[in-house]
Order: C-alpha cells, then sequence, then structure tokens
C-alpha cells in the first residue's frame, strides 16, 4: 500500500511532463527518424522511466529473456531471408511461411509467435503472420538488413565480450586489434577483423552495404553547415582540394554532402578509402558523385593530399584504440595548411547519452575500439598539434571541428 503510495507520487509528474511532451509534438520541426527527433526521444526516455519505475525489479530481469530470443529469431529469419517471405501488404500463412523457408510449421509458429508477442511482427488473423513498420525495413532495405546482420546476427551475436576474454588477456580495456573481443569470441585471436572479413566470401560487401545502413540512423544530417566550404574554396585555386572523406566508404557522407553545397565543385571533392573499397565506389557510377576524384590509400600511412581545405574522417576512429588514432590524424595533422580544417564525425560521449550510445561504445569494445567523450577527443587531437574549436552535437553523430594550433 504504501509502496503504491510512493509509485504514484513518482508517476504523477512524469505522466506530466509526458502530456507536456506529446502537446509539443504537432508543432515539434523535428526530422523524421527516431534518432533526430528530439521530441520523440524525450518521449521515449519519459515512457522508459514510467516503464521502470512501474515494473517491480525482479520483472525488469525477464526483459531478458525477451530481448535474447527476439535477436536469436530475427538472426534466425534474417539467414532463412523470411522477412522476404512476408508480403509487404497483407499476410501469409505460418504454413505457407514454413513451406516458403524450407522449415517445419511447429517450428516457424513457433519463431513467429516469439516477434508477433513483442509487436515485431504482427498476426493480423489466426496464424497468418503480417510485417509491421519495424520488420518491413528488413525486407525494404537491403543495407539496413546488412547491417543487422553483420552486426547482430552473423558475426556480433556472440555476447560483446565473453567472460573469459579478460581471464584471458586481463581485466584491462580491450586495445589490440589482433587480439579483440571479437577475434577471441570466434575462435581467431592473432588476426585483426579486415583480416577475418577478408578472408570470408562476401563479408566485406555486407560491411560496405552495413555501413550505408547504419548512415540511415546514425549520421550528420543537419549537424554540420559545410556550404562555407564552397564560399571559401571560391577564393583559392581550382586545383586545390577543397573537401577529402577520409575512409569515406561507398561515399554516401560526401553524396550527402554535395547535395547540401550545390556550389561546391565535385571535381575539388575526394572520396579515399582503402583500394578495393574506393575503386568499387568509383564503379558504382553514381551520376551525383560524378567529377568526384577517388583515391585508394592507407590511412595509416602519409596522407597522399597537402594542403586540402577541409579533412572530413567519419567513423573510421571509432575502431581503434587511442594510440592508433592518434597517429592516424598525425598523418592529417602533418599536411594540414595553416587554413586547413580536420573535422571528425563520430559520437562524443557525454554523461546524458542515451544508452544506445553506451551499446555502441561497447560493439566497439568488441573490435578493440571505443567511442569517446569530449575529453577523450581534447587529449587525442591536442597530442597531434591541433586544437578543438567546436564540438557540433548531433544525436547521434557529432562533428569534431579541429585547426591547426
Ligand atoms: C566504419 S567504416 C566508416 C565508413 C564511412 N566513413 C561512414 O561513416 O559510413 C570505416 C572505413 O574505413 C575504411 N578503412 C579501414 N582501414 C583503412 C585504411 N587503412 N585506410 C583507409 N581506409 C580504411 C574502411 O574501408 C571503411 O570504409
Amino acid at each position: 500500500m504504501e509502496e503504491n503510495k510512493a509509485l504514484a507520487e513518482k508517476l504523477a509528474p512524469l505522466c506530466q511532463d509526458l502530456a507536456r511532451q506529446i502537446d509539443a509534438l504537432p508543432t515539434a520541426t523535428d526530422g523524421p527518424f527516431d534518432l533526430e527527433s528530439k521530441t520523440r526521444l524525450s518521449i521515449v526516455k519519459i515512457a522508459q522511466d514510467i516503464i521502470n519505475a512501474s515494473k517491480p525489479p525482479y520483472s525488469q530481469f525477464s526483459d531478458l529473456y525477451v530481448i535474447h530470443s527476439e535477436i536469436t529469431v530475427q538472426k534466425i529469419f534474417l539467414k532463412w531471408d523470411a522477412f522476404d517471405k512476408i508480403p509487404l501488404q497483407g499476410s501469409i500463412s505460418f504454413a505457407d511461411l514454413a513451406a516458403a523457408v524450407d522449415a517445419d510449421v511447429p517450428l516457424t509458429s513457433r519463431l513467429a509467435r516469439m516477434l508477433i508477442s513483442t509487436g515485431f511482427l504482427a498476426e493480423p488473423e489466426r496464424n497468418h503472420v503480417a510485417h509491421t513498420p519495424r520488420s518491413s525495413i528488413f525486407a525494404m532495405d537491403k543495407g539496413f538488413a546488412s547491417l543487422m546482420k553483420l552486426n547482430y546476427y552473423d558475426e556480433f551475436v556472440k555476447p560483446v565480450a565473453k567472460p573469459e576474454y579478460f581471464d584471458t588477456y586481463g581485466r584491462k580495456e580491450p586495445v589490440d586489434k589482433a587480439h579483440s573481443p571479437y577475434a577471441f569470441g570466434i575462435g581467431e585471436p592473432g588476426k585483426t577483423i579486415w583480416e577475418i572479413w577478408q578472408s570470408r566470401p562476401g563479408m566485406m560487401a555486407t560491411f560496405i552495404q552495413g555501413m550505408r545502413g547504419a548512415n540511415v540512423f546514425m549520421n550528420i544530417r543537419g549537424v554540420y553547415d559545410f556550404s562555407w566550404i564552397a564560399t571559401e574554396g571560391a577564393k583559392h585555386s581550382p586545383d586545390r582540394v577543397l573537401l577529402i572523406d577520409v575512409g569515406g566508404g561507398s561515399g554516401h557522407t560526401l553524396k550527402y554532402i554535395l547535395s547540401t553545397v550545390p556550389g561546391l565543385p565535385k571535381s575539388q571533392c575526394m572520396l579515399q578509402d582503402l583500394p578495393a573499397v574506393a575503386d568499387a565506389a568509383e564503379k558504382l557510377k553514381d551520376p551525383e558523385m560524378d567529377g568526384v576524384q577517388f583515391l585508394g590509400m592507407d590511412f595509416h600511412a602519409s596522407q597522399p593530399v597537402q594542403g586540402a581545405l577541409v579533412y572530413y574522417i567519419q567513423r573510421c576512429l571509432h575502431d581503434y584504440n587511442d594510440a592508433e588514432s592518434k597517429k592516424i590524424l598525425q598523418h592529417i595533422s602533418d599536411v594540414m595548411a595553416p587554413d586547413s580544417k580536420l573535422l571528425i564525425g563520430e559520437m562524443v560521449l557525454t554523461p546524458v547519452s542515451p544508452p544506445f550510445f553506451y551499446g555502441v561504445d561497447l560493439h566497439m569494445m568488441a573490435v578493440s575500439g571505443k567511442e569517446r567523450s569530449v575529453e577523450d577527443w581534447e587529449a587525442i587531437v591536442t597530442s597531434v598539434g591541433l586544437r578543438i574549436k567546436k564540438i557540433h552535437f548531433g544525436t547521434s553523430v557529432s562533428v569534431v571541428e579541429c585547426v591547426k594550433v
């Protein structure tokens, strides 16, 4: 009785707060993606606080059974292409789905029911399964499906780090790329993730596609205004490279930047990545990238382009420990002109970052990398002769703007 009274007192202000946020929603100017939407995020946060406060402590552990089981079934269904067999309109019977994925009906029904129970899939009529907006992403967005296969369902499905890893390597932050929790977990210690993936057919292609997928919900849309590059660039020789996306993968970020700065000459923009990746990006022959320079390189060695106006490096440094990250940035700092800028696109952890940020950090720990705090970035950037001018905070990726000291 007393407990319920205390709970009611705790819930009342949360509910008022929730009502206020809901009132603000119709006029919110937030973007369409959940992670970009501050109003939606605060609604989710308050709702989560209400759930946490309302659930008896022991029952919160039952959530773990649900999370593990949901991941397991999603993994199996992705592997069987089961999400592609469910129509985007209407539904399919358990029996027909079982036949389509060559599994028996009792197994298929049990697996499907798990995802129906959490609302991931729907059951519009008895023993029929249909997509929801969430599950249909797996059927419609192959880039995102690849990311999920990569991060959760094919490769990292084992825990981010096994406790046995720390028995073997000591209870220390993993920093050795060849002896990462991931390499240990899949029984290939001594190899980097790139060596492991390059030896597996199709894995690198899944990775590159997955990075495009990650861009859907981890991106710099609206975080940094790149338009000054065109204005400033016009004052310089047309031979000067104005923008380099270092480790730019398939070019999705450079393409986004170009779309936001129409006056930026493509011929003065460059995508750099490992030779095979840069080559594959060029071969995409994307008309929106027509004229862009593509250069195969190794960011662990000297930066091949001197004095570009902007060096942009996004979601690369979180793959590496501090010493390796400093070396990568040192190569860029060494060739920067006095007016060059280094822009680092990465998550920036703060004490109030959402759990997702800390989840991504542990996923990076699996490959001996890490997400970093403001203080971590300051230490790295100053060690290579640069200083942080400003951090442009985003709701997922932020932009750390650095200049020569
Ligand atoms: C995590 S992905 C990030 C890709 C892209 N910047 C993004 O934000 O989606 C890391 C990128 O670094 C590239 N990379 C890895 N090692 C590299 C190296 N030694 N030199 C240049 N690029 C490298 C990978 O091919 C990949 O495209």
